[in-house]
């Protein structure tokens, strides 16, 4: 018998090379190649048939009542309103972070049938956390199982509508050499389970683990391949997770959903400004309430600063939650244009409750924040700040105006700071008091006390 052959695969990107590569050329990670085994006998394609078959597209019946609701609000609200039949998701997060109690409160809650298929724990784990999450459920089945031809099987014998796979990194078909979790197996696997869902129109929720570095584990043509991406992250000492959409080919990706872990499981948060702004210390310096739009909703967060002198040649900047760089531009602005000496001062910036922030619009509660915190006085903890900041210190408009202001009101703020050219767009402002400014330092003395 022939010696089988090994190649070396990128386990970030898929690239292969005869060698082993200390860093990918492709995609340039570092320590990703891992040793498979190419097959002596590679199986030839089947699946075409030589027939072609098209439909007018008027004739394709398809709905969005389809989509089977996984009752759990936020998960079915970054899902895009629930589970597309025949589609295949993958919910990918940290060690430990809770996408094992996700998926099984979702089944359990699901209407219709579910397998829950389980490479890593058995029958007997599975009940005693169903027991601790009160699963309660006549349609939710559960199979130990790794076989890729065994799961197959199972689906065919059982007919769910939705089936979870955790993890895919467990799962192997036997027909390739390769170990399970290896790059082939990875691809090869989620490659046969969708053809197989799109031929039964079930869907599937593939469960991967993330990498060292943070990223979804396998190939990235897995995330090519799968019709949505969710990521679920937290902070471990924190109690409550987000649920992100990296990609979906049937909903926004800027959507987000946001839990609570409890000893019972995972808890929908109604509210999720409230969570975010509730401990702040109102009469601390430093400390200034933004809004920001994720996906389409508004969220008040609290942007804190502390600003610090320092005793050695090299500031310190860090900044938690938001983009580094732009903290650099932003402490440029403030230098230049308000007249701001922060070049000797260490700046730590952080969102408060471990979450991440790309929008412009915090931009001016940022800096005010920075100013707050530099002149060690107190801002205003009645008012919300919102605004994007261009080079020149000027204000620059941002969208969803009304919806920032309708949040802010509801959660009882007194005053919003909004830019002068969204005025235009401010239709009511019965409870709260939209003041509008053009430049960072009228903000800056609006707010501070
Ligand atoms: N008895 C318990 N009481 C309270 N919380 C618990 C209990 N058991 C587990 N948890 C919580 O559930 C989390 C683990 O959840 P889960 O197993 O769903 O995570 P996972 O992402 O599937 O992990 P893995 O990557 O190991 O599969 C723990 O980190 C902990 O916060
Ligand atoms: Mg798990």
């Amino acid at each position: 018998m022939a010696k089988p052959k090994i190649k070396y695969i990128c386990s970030n990107c898929g690239y292969d090379s005869v060698r082993w590569l200390g860093k990918c050329p492709e995609c340039d990670s570092w320590s990703s190649f891992v040793e498979e085994v190419i097959e002596n006998n590679p199986r030839k394609i089947t699946a075409s048939t030589g027939k072609s078959s098209y439909k007018k597209i008027s004739e394709i019946e398809a709905t969005e009542e389809a989509r089977i609701k996984t009752e759990i609000r936020e998960f079915d609200r970054v899902l895009g309103g629930g589970l597309i039949p025949g589609s295949v998701i993958l919910l990918a997060g940290d060690p430990g972070i809770g996408k094992s109690t996700l998926v099984m409160q979702a089944a359990s809650r699901i209407k219709e049938k579910v397998l829950y298929v389980t490479g890593e724990e058995s029958l007997q784990q599975i009940k005693l956390r169903a027991s601790r999450l009160k699963v309660k459920s006549d349609t939710f089945y559960v199979a130990a199982e790794t076989g890729l031809r065994n799961i197959i099987a199972a689906i065919e014998d059982l007919k769910p509508k939705v089936v979870i796979v955790d993890s895919i990194q467990t799962v192997y078909n036997s027909e390739l050499e390769n170990s399970p979790g290896t790059v082939t197996q990875i691809r090869e696997c989620t490659a046969i389970l969708m053809a197989d869902a799109k031929k039964k129109n079930y869907s599937v929720i593939i469960i991967g683990h993330v990498t060292k570095e943070g990223a979804i584990a396998g190939p990235k043509i897995l995330e090519h391949i799968v019709d949505a991406v969710l990521q679920f992250e937290g902070e471990s000492k924190q109690s409550f997770r987000i649920l992100r959409g990296l990609k979906n080919r049937f909903g926004s990706t800027n959507e987000i959903g946001i839990f609570e872990m409890h000893d019972d499981g995972l808890t929908e948060v109604k509210n999720p400004s409230e969570l975010f702004i509730n401990e702040r210390d109102r009469n601390t310096s430093g400390s200034v309430v933004t809004s920001s739009i994720e996906g389409t909703r508004p969220l008040l967060i609290e942007v804190q600063a502390l600003v610090t002198s320092s005793n050695f040649g090299n500031p310190q900047r860090v900044a938690t939650g938001f983009d580094f760089r732009r903290l650099s531009i932003l402490l440029a602005v403030l230098e230049k244009r308000g007249g701001y000496r922060l070049s000797a001062n260490n700046v730590f910036l952080n969102m408060a409750g471990g979450v991440k922030i790309d929008e412009p619009a915090v931009d001016l509660a940022v800096c005010c924040s920075i100013a707050s915190s530099l002149l060690d006085r107190v801002a205003d903890s009645a008012t919300v700040v919102i605004g994007e900041v261009g080079l020149g210190g000027e204000i620059r408009s941002v969208g969803h105006i009304e919806k920032r202001i309708q949040e802010a009101e509801k959660l009882g703020f007194r005053r919003i700071i909004i830019p002068q050219n969204n005025i235009k767009s401010v239709k009511h402002n019965s409870g709260i008091k939209v003041v509008p400014v053009e430049s960072l330092t009228e903000a800056v003395t609006l707010i501070l006390k």
